[in-house]
């Protein structure tokens, strides 16, 4: 068995003893220092007796300064650390046996050589006894979750206070807005990691600059992952952005001036589909088609897309490119008909799933990537990854959207992102994301079934996936999008005004709202909690020129929130 042993000067003397009584009984020791009692500094020696100690180099740590605390202190800075100060042979066997204690500590100045040597001993020779102790070991370990947050900025107050002010925000606020989630610690850690250093324009193994060995091993990771996770030829998963992903796929494909038939934004699709204020609609010619007309019949609401208007205006319009793909839009999409209609005019098939990539990996909406030539897609909305872009594709396409992202359209990539990416591809290829998926759209059916019953008209009539479009106009006809998300905005809850269909109000000011399940589902809330929800804006939005009632569902929202922290480590502050 390997020991680390280090020591401030007040330890030296004790430490010195200890190891040559270790040596002396067949233990092999790794003095870290220090080696004289020449006055020294604990945090250096107590972490490189951790660093040992974690990275299994030593198999238990001992450490010694004046009182043993400070040299602890430093080891359990260190991940993985359970650095105990001991006083003798019962603290030194409990240490071991209860909290599994790796790193043993000594006061020099306080514990005599012979209770010192003994209670080293007793130490070294305890096994951990696990069952309870254990599982209060692990709850001990996920502490360690922390990190991405707590480490943040210290050095920089004024950045610091702003961030953890947003942690709490998103935490003691009700997250509805459906192209947002909570990502998890592995995320965040890999996110912000030393990858963001380095520049890596290129592909991995055919890169500009050096340097670049691990980059390509964690890229490769993050593209192979992407591929099995929806069983794609090719991926790319450098886009910065979903917009990004868009722009390099129609470069692939097309010459600039060739039509593309997307859903317009007033239906549901998104700025990249050819929007006036898009650069897509200044390079490529966009022929937008829409949803069918809303009708009372509750049996057949409408509000889906018009298959057969996209069939004609096709016949007509002859597009190179037919784009699927929406921003509000709240129904299942079945690929197979569009493929059929892309083959009948002879275009190229492009999926944008930038909203329902993770119900489609988590197998709770059928997968296009068979049926298309080309599918985006955005990592942050239901998918729960970092805020970034990727492109499936089949293999004939690889070379030619490899080339339209870079050096197409970006410079180096966002490695730090890829990794976080491959985090987010790994976890989202686990069982319990299957699960986390189901649970998505069966809480929109929930929320959607709630606000139906406190009078709001439902675009479509209801959802098959993580959102709800609701028409404020049943509800209050003075009531308008941005005055609703406003008021809900000052109760606690967060989420979008949106155009409904044939919106008779401008995109400013609209006559819709957006609700979207993806973060509080992954926060643990329910189909209960959903209903709660539907009072709550109900609540909000009838009381809202009353001052009081807001600040009650402020209340209400607030408590509701502390039982469903996304992030357990963000202590709760009262805004
Ligand atoms: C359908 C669709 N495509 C593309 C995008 C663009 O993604 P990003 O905001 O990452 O550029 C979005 C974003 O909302 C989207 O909904």
């Amino acid at each position: 068995m390997k020991i680390a042993a280090g020591c401030d000067h007040a330890g030296f003397e004790l430490k010195s003893l200890l190891v040559k009584h270790l040596l002396d009984s067949g233990y092999q020791v790794d003095d870290v220092g220090t080696y004289s009692d020449a006055s020294v500094d604990y945090p250096v020696y107590g972490a490189a007796v951790g660093r040992a100690v974690a990275r299994g180099d030593a198999d238990l740590g001992l450490c010694v300064c004046g009182t043993g605390m400070g040299i602890a202190m430093a080891a359990n800075k260190i991940p993985g650390v359970r650095a105990a100060v001991a006083h003798d042979v019962t603290t030194a066997r409990l240490a071991r046996q209860h909290n599994e204690s790796n790193v043993i500590c000594f006061g020099g100045r306080i514990i005599g050589y012979e209770v010192a040597l003994e209670a080293l001993d007793v130490f070294l020779n305890a096994r951990p006894l696990g069952e309870r102790h254990h599982r209060r070991v692990e709850e001990l370990e996920k502490l360690q979750e922390l990190w991405p947050v707590a480490g943040w900025v210290p050095s920089d107050t004024e950045l610091e206070t702003l961030l953890w002010q947003e942690a709490n925000r998103q935490s003691s606020t009700i997250q509805l807005i459906a192209s947002e989630n909570f990502t998890s610690p592995a995320v965040l850690a890999a996110s912000g990691s030393v990858l963001t250093n380095k520049y890596a324009e290129g592909y991995p193994h055919k890169r500009y600059y050096g340097g670049n060995y691990f980059i390509d091993e964690v890229e490769d990771l993050a593209r192979e992952r992407l591929k099995a996770l929806f069983g794609a030829e090719h991926a790319n998963v450098q886009p910065h952005s979903g917009a990004s992903a868009n722009l390099a796929a129609y470069e692939a494909l097309l010459d600039h001036g060739d039509t593309i038939m997307a859903m317009s934004l007033d239906q549901g699709g998104h700025l990249t589909h050819g929007a006036k204020a898009s650069i897509t609609s200044h390079v490529w010619r966009f022929v937008p088609y829409g949803l069918t007309p809303a009708s009372d019949d509750t049996s057949k609401p409408g509000e889906i897309i018009d298959l057969d208007a996209l069939d004609e205006l096709a016949q007509k319009e002859r597009p190179r490119l037919i784009v699927v793909g929406t921003t509000a839009y709240t129904r299942l999409i079945e690929p197979q008909p569009f493929r059929e209609i892309a083959d009948r005019v002879g275009a190229y098939l492009m999926f944008d799933i930038a909203h329902p990539a993770g119900l489609i990996a988590g197998g709770a909406h059928p997968s296009p990537v068979p049926f298309a030539d080309v599918v985006t897609l955005t990592t942050h909305k239901t998918l729960r990854g970092p805020r970034g872009g990727a492109i499936l594709c089949k293999s004939e396409y690889a070379g030619a959207i490899d080339k339209a992202i870079f050096p197409g359209l970006q410079g180096g990539p966002l490695e730090h992102t890829i990794a976080a990416k491959a985090v987010a591809f790994r976890e989202a290829s686990l069982p319990t994301f299957r699960d986390y998926a189901h649970k998505v759209v069966n809480n929109a059916k929930a929320l959607a079934g709630a606000m139906d019953a406190e009078g709001f008209r439902l675009v479509s009539g209801g959802t098959d996936n993580h959102q709800v479009l609701v028409d404020l106009r049943t509800f209050d006809s003075e009531l308008t999008g941005k005055e609703a998300q406003d008021v809900l905005d000052s109760a606690g809850i967060t989420l979008n005004r949106n155009q409904i269909p044939g919106d008779p109000r401008p995109p400013f000011v609209t006559s819709g709202l957006r609700l979207g399940t993806p973060a509080e589902t992954t926060a643990g809330m329910g189909v209960n909690e959903m209903q709660q929800i539907a009072q709550f804006i109900k609540r909000a939005l009838k009381g809202r020129h009353d001052r009081e009632e807001i600040a009650k569902v402020r209340d209400d929202v607030r408590e509701l929130c502390n039982l469903f922290p996304p992030y357990p480590f963000v202590p709760k502050t009262v805004d």
